[in-house]
């Protein structure tokens, strides 16, 4: 039996420092041998949000000792590694450069193929990494930068069919969080605050819920939650203004699929049909269940990552570098980091205020 591709990943867009070994199986099926993520919450905490600049120094702190504990918990030798991934885009340019230059200078040294990989794309198959997942299939894509609809053809084959016009889903979470005083990274605070309180205390708006098909919209939100926060007086509050945000949002994600839905169903004739959810707040176990619940009433299969491979890791740029590396796609050593880089290359800008829909 022929060797099986061993692939060594970094990840480094955003403020995950992380590596990872990835394989197959005998039935071709992805399968991790080490999975290491280190977060810079700590780093990041006392100002309320990332900061490119202490982000880039930390991945540079520790990238060395990560990739090195990745390949010892893997069992692998160095010289079983047959190709380097890194994450080249999109996030923020000095962390993106961190991981790229480091995969570049290992690859070099060990002599093997570099693989650039497009940080979305790995969510984007993240669902594989527990499930046999086929082709084609409706992704979500819901993370801190980004919110999109996409039919998803191939590796590399993506159409767009919806976005978000202002804030992405995470940012929209991350803010309110902040608007309440919860510490950073606030998101996944919101829904343990939310379940404490009474989601039909505040009527926040749905922006674009009725136009747009499934574009999305979350920036008024913020604005009406600043509004209402200034009202704050004891916790109470805080969990009521969770509890309808987290509500506020299930519904609008409900009506906004749909759309994407028959959106999906009109590119695609299908007996089967898929509808993947991927990316930071698709660990939200709320939007889960209403996800699924939405599947089983209009016949779509739902797969989601496991909870720990929602976030940002390695592992998923592994598999992409693994499917690349099976078909031959390798880049040169001179590959740029990409802060922008779409996975729908042809959709069109769709931000800011007098965007048409
Ligand atoms: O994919 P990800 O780790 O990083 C990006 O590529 O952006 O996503 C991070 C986003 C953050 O905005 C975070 O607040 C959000 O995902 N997030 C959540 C939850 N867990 C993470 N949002 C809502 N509920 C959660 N449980
Ligand atoms: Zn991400």
């Amino acid at each position: 039996m022929s060797k099986k591709p061993i692939i060594l990943a970094i990840e480094s867009s955003c403020d995950e420092t992380a590596a990872a070994i990835i394989s197959e199986n005998n039935n071709n099926q992805p399968i991790i041998l080490s999975n290491v993520i280190s977060s810079q919450e700590e780093v990041h905490r006392k100002f309320g949000g990332v900061v490119p600049e202490l982000a880039a120094r930390s991945h540079l702190d520790k990238i060395d000792w990560i990739v090195e504990k990745a390949i010892k918990e893997s069992g692998i030798n160095l010289n079983e590694i047959d190709a380097v991934a890194s994450t080249a885009g999109p996030g923020l340019v000095v962390c993106l450069s961190v991981g790229l230059s480091f995969g570049k200078a290992f690859a070099n040294s060990l002599n093997k193929p570099f693989i650039a990989v497009n940080h979305l794309e790995g969510h984007a198959h993240s669902p594989r990494l527990n499930s046999n997942l086929g082709y084609p299939y409706l992704l979500l894509l819901i993370s801190g930068g980004h919110s999109q609809y996409l039919s998803v053809k191939d590796l590399n084959k993506y159409k767009r069919i919806g976005t978000t016009i202002d804030d992405a889903l995470g940012e929209a979470f991350d803010k309110t969080a902040k608007l309440l005083g919860v510490e950073f990274p606030g998101g996944p605070q919101i829904e343990i605050l939310a379940k404490k309180g009474n989601s039909n205390r505040f009527d926040l708006p749905k922006p674009i819920i009725n136009r747009g098909g499934c574009n999305l919209s979350f920036a008024g939100l913020k604005t009406a939650i600043l509004k209402i926060s200034k009202q704050i007086n004891n916790n109470q509050d805080k969990y009521d203004i969770a509890a309808s945000f987290q509500k506020t949002i299930e519904e609008i994600m409900y009506k906004k699929t749909i759309a994407a839905f028959n959106e999906f169903e009109k590119i695609n004739k299908l007996e089967k049909k898929i509808f993947v959810i991927a990316g930071g707040v698709a660990a939200n176990k709320n939007l889960r269940k209403m996800f699924k619940k939405l599947c089983e009433e209009r016949n779509f299969e739902s797969i989601f990552p496991p909870i720990e491979l929602c976030g940002d890791n390695a592992a998923m740029i592994g598999l992409v570098g693994l499917e690349k590396y099976k078909l031959k796609l390798f880049d040169e050593l001179d590959f740029p980091a990409k802060p922008r880089w779409q996975l729908d290359e042809e959709a069109n800008f769709l931000k800011g205020a007098g965007v048409k829909l």
